[in-house]
């Protein structure tokens, strides 16, 4: 360190200024990610975006530990997801039919619905459960996955729920073949639903209370090997609390978006010892 470093250190004023310069480095970045997302994307809710490479890595790794897969098994269904080509023209193509399709991203990005996807291919469910719909994109892929595992062999039935009665436009065509969302409140409509439930997803009302309550519901809907996988995990600790009631075991992923400004959600992962 040179000599004039050392001195202006000790002069607190300048010190500070220095260091708030060193600290905010570490996210400038972002300022010119949001800037060319508000430019390029119209999105504005539910955020859509690609992972890193090294990030789809680790979450195909820890897939492997809570489903007791091989890594290449996993690796192969991500691929499989990724290079879904009808998916992705369904996908586009129904979103432009929307009501509001002209000003969507014309862009198809999965994020950490690419480990629901790997979920249902691994497991052969036979009824899985999302909870909030939205415009559909976890429904139309756990479809794909259910249609893929159909052409092996194994039947599978998807429901997914949302109150709001517009939602799950992009079901359509042959995933809605295996699959229909169920409209109401998401308690009622589970409180209604005959299980046994294989595959879980908890999307809806992002209060962790509410969240705890969906558990509650389902609970004595769930087979014995079920998994469950929490959208609100990396703010609320209802999947965790519910595992350790439950004797469950659980582990969580943090997506890392690709050059999104967006911080990333995660995976709560809830499992018994298979
Ligand atoms: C984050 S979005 C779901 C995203 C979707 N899973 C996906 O893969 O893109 C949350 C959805 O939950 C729905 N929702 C909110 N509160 C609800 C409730 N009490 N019952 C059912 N659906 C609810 C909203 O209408 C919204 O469509």
């Amino acid at each position: 360190m040179s000599g004039l470093l050392k001195y202006l250190k000790r002069i607190w004023l300048l010190n500070f200024f220095r260091r708030l310069y060193l600290a905010s480095r570490t996210y400038n970045y972002r300022y010119v990610q949001i800037l060319r997302w508000g430019l390029r994307s119209r999105e504005d809710t539910n955020f859509t975006y690609h992972l890193t490479p090294l990030n789809i890595s680790y979450l195909a790794s820890l897939l492997a530990v809570a489903l007791k897969t091989d890594f290449a098994v996993i690796a192969a269904y991500v691929d499989e997801a990724l290079n879904d080509r009808d998916l992705q023209e369904h996908i586009l193509r129904e979103t432009q039919k929307s009501p509001l399709g002209r000003f969507a991203d014309r862009e198809v990005r999965l994020g950490r619905r690419l480990g629901w996807y790997v979920c249902v291919r691994v497991l052969k469910p036979r009824l899985v459960v999302e909870t909030g719909v939205d415009k559909g994109l976890g429904s139309v892929l756990l479809c794909s996955a259910l249609l893929k595992n159909r052409a092996e062999g194994f039947s599978g039935h998807y429901i997914g729920t949302d109150i709001n009665p517009a939602a799950g436009y992009l079901l359509s065509g042959p995933y809605g073949e295996v699959g229909e969302v169920r409209y109401g409140d998401s308690i009622e409509s589970l409180k209604k639903l005959d299980g046994p439930v294989d595959l879980f997803i908890n999307d809806s009302d992002h209060s962790s209370g509410y969240e705890y309550q969906e558990y509650q519901v389902i609970r004595s809907k769930l087979s014995e090997k079920s998994v469950l996988l929490g959208d609100n995990s990396d703010v609320s600790e209802a999947l965790f609390r519910f595992s350790r009631e439950e004797q469950r075991q659980f582990l969580y992923f943090q997506e890392k978006p690709a050059g999104h400004w967006y911080p990333g959600a995660g995976i709560g992962i809830s499992f018994v010892e298979r």
